[in-house]
């Protein structure tokens, strides 16, 4: 075996085929079930693109109001399960708790180790219903707040931000976080739905899958990214600092977070319409000196690179304008990501193979163990 033959990170190897969304490296393009993304977050609610991903079709308005009420329905999270997540650390990485809590839902859901279509459905929606109920109990419980109940009368996005901060904001601030639910929610093999897919393929439940791939997520190569790039931002600073303070990350040889791509290497598609969304956060919120930090930053690293600003860019300072704390970026990622890591658990598991790849050994020789030692 030569080493070319190795492909380290799978780089450019195709695992398998997929229905649920397309990314076309060489026109920079994503699609869900066919349709381009930025027309999705242009014209659809995150609801109704969570209907897409696990249906093939978006629904009809009747479809629609039946899969929100079910949604709706399923929102609240047991006693148990709230007191788990209060008596955690106050210092809990906000990951470690979404994936405690899936762990948890796992473990007392009848229906966690029941296989087929019908079964899986309900798992996924339950998940979805729930994650920002565990979510937003998590960042209350950090500002030393109550839980708010959530509420059926309000959307996905209009409930999770009620149920964060007890009120729900201006309609333009809901839109852009729904555009982010929408823009995050699936992409195909990436790491995390990678990860699913192979904790899937070895006949493990549902909830196992998604607790490998909240892990997957969770480190800054991949969603973590959103997080980090508002701690960069923060240590810049200001504009005239930008320069400066990438001369010295890249003479230490440090990832810039939030630019450059596996796949996308001319840029991401989703970032134009969720840099739309961060400038509409910036005009509500007169956000200027941030917006002028983010454009001074993202020409001077481009300028120097060439690599350019994935989707995690536009989105951390976006989260950072609706009011979120920067720890709770990845977790609302999850959120938006539960669709299409559960679409892809359903996937795999209607044609399995056990994922399982080779290595190229080149460590010791074979020896025996010594008898005196
Ligand atoms: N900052 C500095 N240099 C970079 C960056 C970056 N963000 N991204 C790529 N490069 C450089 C590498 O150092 C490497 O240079 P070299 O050939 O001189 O060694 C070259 O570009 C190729 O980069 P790789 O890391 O080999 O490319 P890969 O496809 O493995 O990496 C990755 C993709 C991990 C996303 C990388 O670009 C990165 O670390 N980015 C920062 C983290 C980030 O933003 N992650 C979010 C991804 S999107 C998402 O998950 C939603």
């Amino acid at each position: 075996m030569t080493e070319q033959d190795i492909k380290k990170g799978l780089a450019g190897v195709v695992v398998d085929t997929t229905k649920i969304s397309k990314v076309v490296q060489e026109t920079n393009s994503l699609t869900y079930r066919g349709y381009p993304v930025q027309e999705l977050a242009a014209n659809c609610s995150f609801e109704e693109v969570a209907y897409l991903i696990w249906n093939g079709e978006l629904p009809t308005q009747a479809q629609l109001a039946e899969f929100n009420e079910r949604e709706r329905s399923q929102r609240a999270i047991s006693q148990e399960l709230v007191d788990i997540i209060l008596g955690l650390p106050q210092d809990t990485h906000p990951m470690h708790v979404v994936q405690t809590a899936v762990a948890y839902l796992g473990a007392v859901d009848p229906e966690a180790e029941a296989e087929g279509e019908e079964a899986n459905r309900r798992k996924a929606e339950r998940l979805y219903a729930q994650l920002p109920t565990v979510v937003a109990i998590d960042h209350r419980r950090r500002h030393g707040l109550d839980p708010v109940a959530p509420s059926a009368e309000l959307s996905y996005a209009e409930n999770f931000f009620k149920m964060v901060f007890d009120e729900v904001p201006e309609p333009e601030v809901v839109r852009c976080f729904d555009i982010s639910l929408i823009l995050y929610a699936e992409h195909s093999f990436n790491a995390s739905t990678f990860t699913a897919r192979v904790i899937t393929s070895t006949t493990s439940d549902m909830y196992s899958a998604v607790a490998g791939a909240v892990g997957a997520l969770k480190g800054a190569l991949h969603g973590g990214a959103n997080e980090a790039v508002m701690a960069m931002l923060e240590e810049v600073g200001t504009a005239d600092r930008a320069s400066a303070w990438i001369d010295e990350a890249l003479a230490k040889k440090a990832k810039i977070m939030g630019f450059g791509h596996r796949v996308y290497k001319n840029g991401d598609s989703r970032v134009p319409t969720m840099r739309k969304a961060f400038e509409e956060m910036v005009k509500v919120k007169g956000a200027d000196d941030l917006l002028a930090l983010y454009n001074a930053f993202e020409e001077d690293f481009v300028g120097r690179k060439g690599i350019y600003p994935n989707l995690d860019y536009p989105s951390g300072p976006a989260y950072h304008l609706m009011g979120f704390d920067t720890p709770q970026f990845t977790p609302i990622f999850v959120m938006a990501r539960i669709t299409g890591w559960t679409a892809h658990i359903m996937e795999q598991q209607a044609s399995n193979a056990l994922i399982r790849p080779l290595s190229a050994y080149d460590g010791a020789e074979q020896r025996s163990v010594p008898t005196e030692r």
